[in-house]
């Protein structure tokens, strides 16, 4: 049967996005872009091209289902072994993507901000990033952190670093210090821990993403690859997320 009106409508147009108030923060491993390349005979660049839309996809989904807080791992500090030509094509994205969706992120209230090492970044990288951040400075929405150059076990040793300069210089004491005064050195300083932990791609491990900040987050495992990752797969680790039972070591 032929149905004209419907054939044209997309599926997202009949998506709920129901608000939960006990889901803040959002952290998401974006994997399997080169993957999602190579199933294709494409170069593993068109694969991290193709995943930029999906980010922009599941930012506006978060929105809709008023998550405060969406981290997203862009780039690790592990991420650094790959290929020079590809290390250039990731850290290009976030200018690429800015450059289309910023105007699009302002309407929609979102923040930027960004957690990582964005000191060994490329300068173009960097200036994209901050241009961003200054630009939606203002803006009350959803908080999206970019993780750039951003690794667990740099953060903990980074912020040790800092502790131990605070102790000495005798603005901190070692007898008082708590997990509360040491979550204040870490890059996710102003955000609580995230509440769930989304990993597309199949793979089953945190490859270095916030190692201290998940230690009772909710975990939810895809096999999609990122690139084709959709609203749909994402409003259905939300639905799961509401039927976990969370207990932090009570009963
Ligand atoms: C994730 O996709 C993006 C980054 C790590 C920057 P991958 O590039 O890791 O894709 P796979 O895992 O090789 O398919
Ligand atoms: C994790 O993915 C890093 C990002 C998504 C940015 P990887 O593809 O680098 O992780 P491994 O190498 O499979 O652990
Ligand atoms: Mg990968």
């Amino acid at each position: 049967m032929n149905i004209p009106f419907l054939k044209n409508k997309q599926p997202e147009e009949a998506l709920q996005y129901p608000v939960d108030h006990t889901l803040d923060h959002v952290a998401i491993i974006m994997d399997g872009n080169g993957r999602w390349a190579q199933k294709r005979g494409l170069p593993r660049a068109a694969g991290h091209k193709e995943g930029l839309s999906t980010v922009f996809k599941i930012v506006k989904a978060a929105v809709k289902c008023k998550v405060n807080v969406l981290t997203l791992y862009t780039f690790s500090t592990e991420n650094w072994k790959r290929p020079k030509s590809e290390v250039d094509v990731i850290l290009r994205l976030p200018k690429e993507f800015l450059s289309v969706y910023l105007p699009d992120l302002i309407s929609n209230n979102v923040r930027i901000e960004s957690i990582g090492d964005l000191e060994k970044l490329p300068a173009h990288t960097r200036e994209a990033i901050e241009y961003a951040i200054a630009r939606t400075r203002d803006n009350d929405g959803l908080q999206l952190n970019l993780a750039l150059n951003y690794g667990s076990r740099h953060e903990i040793l980074h912020s040790m670093k800092e502790l131990i300069t605070d102790i000495n210089a005798g603005k901190l004491s070692l007898d008082e210090l708590n997990e509360e005064q040491f979550s204040t050195y870490l890059y996710t300083k102003d955000v609580k821990d995230p509440d769930l932990l989304i990993r597309t791609g199949g793979e089953k491990r945190l490859s270095n993403f916030l190692l201290w900040q998940l230690a009772y987050t909710e975990f939810w495992f895809s096999d999609v690859l990122w690139p084709d990752f959709t609203e749909v797969e994402f409003l259905r680790a939300l639905e799961q997320f509401r039927q976990r039972n969370r207990r932090y070591g009570g009963v």
